[in-house]
């Protein structure tokens, strides 16, 4: 087993803003007595990934220094490279409830209080500011512009302290057992004797070409982590609980037990491509892994970015400054005369020669309940999927 030591959290140390079980009851009986805020499902999603430090160095949402220098120039005003601003909004009435100095209860929309937040500062949310630098469009059919268009206009900055971050959902809906935070991940690679990791965030099943480059990015480390968005996601997109169904199915007939785990992040989808990207992989670095894959459009939605957009990104930060290692993949699809994947890397182009079936035809296959070609997607998958698309 190798001595040498994991890669360190994004600016050195892992945040724990979850409050011991003393602190907990206190906060409880605190907050009756505070102004309450009911969280989006988006800012539930933030809350928990700066409770369990996946989004280390932040401790609580940005106040307005970092939300500019974050939208302006992609770091944080302390300095640490960081490109999506992690905001708190509010609107007027909300807004008029709360004060400088004083504190809020943070609850999730189903009621469950989840934690407080200290309030540092009460801003204008700059939206003119935050849209075209984070989603480099103004467009109100992007997802994730039209998320923050249609968010309050005054943001609150503080840290929080958690008391939980599972409220009562559906059951299943939590993915308990494979819910690491990165405290767990770390230890669980320790465990592993796994020093060198890749990361592969997704938010679609697994099919050929995202299983490519997984095995690529195996071979080159110690083992994989398939770490699929589980948060808030866009109408249209596949349930978690149906892909974690297929991840579980892939892994067990074509992965490596003992090179491959499986782990939940529970943020949510912004669709802002590049800006995401970079998130993506300083997130991953928080959860201790070492190698990120970053291939055509990430975290990309319709055709507001270019297709390696997501990749160049990382081009604009200084060394040093982004520790975890992006692997950048160009466009793979399955070649018929090679008879394996390929991509423009490796193996030269023919006309008519490589597997490529758009998402619309597939939704289509699977609605007539006709399996993709396995050159596409593995029958095992499929089939999941087929019964998902027939009963929706
Ligand atoms: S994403 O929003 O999580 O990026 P998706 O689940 O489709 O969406 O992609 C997961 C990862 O696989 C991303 O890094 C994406 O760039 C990459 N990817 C998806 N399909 C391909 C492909 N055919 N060739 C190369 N990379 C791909």
């Amino acid at each position: 087993m190798s001595k040498r030591t994991l890669i360190s959290p994004h600016g050195g140390t892992l945040v724990n803003r979850i409050a011991s079980p003393d602190k907990a009851k206190q906060l409880k009986s605190e907050a009756k007595g505070l102004p309450k805020i009911t969280l989006s499902a988006k800012q539930a999603c933030d809350l928990e990934m700066i409770a369990i430090g996946a989004f280390s160095p932040l401790a609580g949402f940005v106040g307005k220094a970092d939300f500019e220098r974050v939208c302006k120039e992609m770091h944080l005003a302390g300095g640490a490279a960081w490109p999506i601003p992690v905001t708190l909004a509010v609107d007027d009435a909300v807004k008029a409830t709360l004060k400088e100095g004083g504190k809020a209860a943070l609850a999730h929309h189903d009621g469950t209080l989840m934690a407080v937040i200290n309030i540092n500062e009460i801003y204008p949310h700059d939206k003119k500011l935050e849209i075209p630098n984070v989603f480099r469009t103004e467009d109100e059919a992007h997802p994730g512009a039209k998320a923050v268009m249609d968010e309050g206009d005054w943001l609150v900055g503080g840290p929080i302290d958690v008391i939980t971050v599972t409220p009562e959902k559906e059951p299943g809906e939590q993915f308990t057992e494979h819910r690491l935070p990165p405290a767990k991940t770390r230890q669980s690679f320790t465990d592993r004797g796994w020093r060198t990791i890749a990361a592969f965030q997704t938010r679609n099943p697994i099919h050929r070409a995202h299983e490519y480059l997984t095995k690529c990015a195996t071979e080159i480390c110690d083992g994989l982590l398939i770490h699929p968005l589980v948060g808030e996601t866009k109408p249209g997109d596949i349930p978690a609980d149906v892909r974690m169904n297929c991840y579980q199915t892939i892994i067990k007939h074509y992965y490596v037990a003992d090179r491959t785990m499986l782990s939940v992040m529970p943020a949510a989808m912004r669709y802002a491509g590049p800006r995401e990207a970079v998130l993506h992989a300083l997130v991953r670095q928080n959860y201790g892994v070492s190698h990120f894959i970053v291939g055509r459009d990430h975290a990309g939605v319709g055709n507001y970015y270019g297709t390696y957009d997501a990749q160049l990104i990382f081009d604009e930060f200084d060394d040093g400054e982004i520790l975890i290692e992006p692997l950048k993949f160009e466009h793979a699809a399955y070649s018929k005369k090679a008879q394996g994947m390929v991509s423009s890397k490796t193996f030269p182009k023919i006309e008519g020669d490589q597997i490529f079936l758009s998402g619309t035809k597939v939704r289509d296959l699977l609605k007539e309940g006709q399996r993709p070609p396995q050159e596409f997607s593995r029958p095992e998958v499929a089939d999941i999927l087929i019964k998902w698309a027939q009963s929706v």
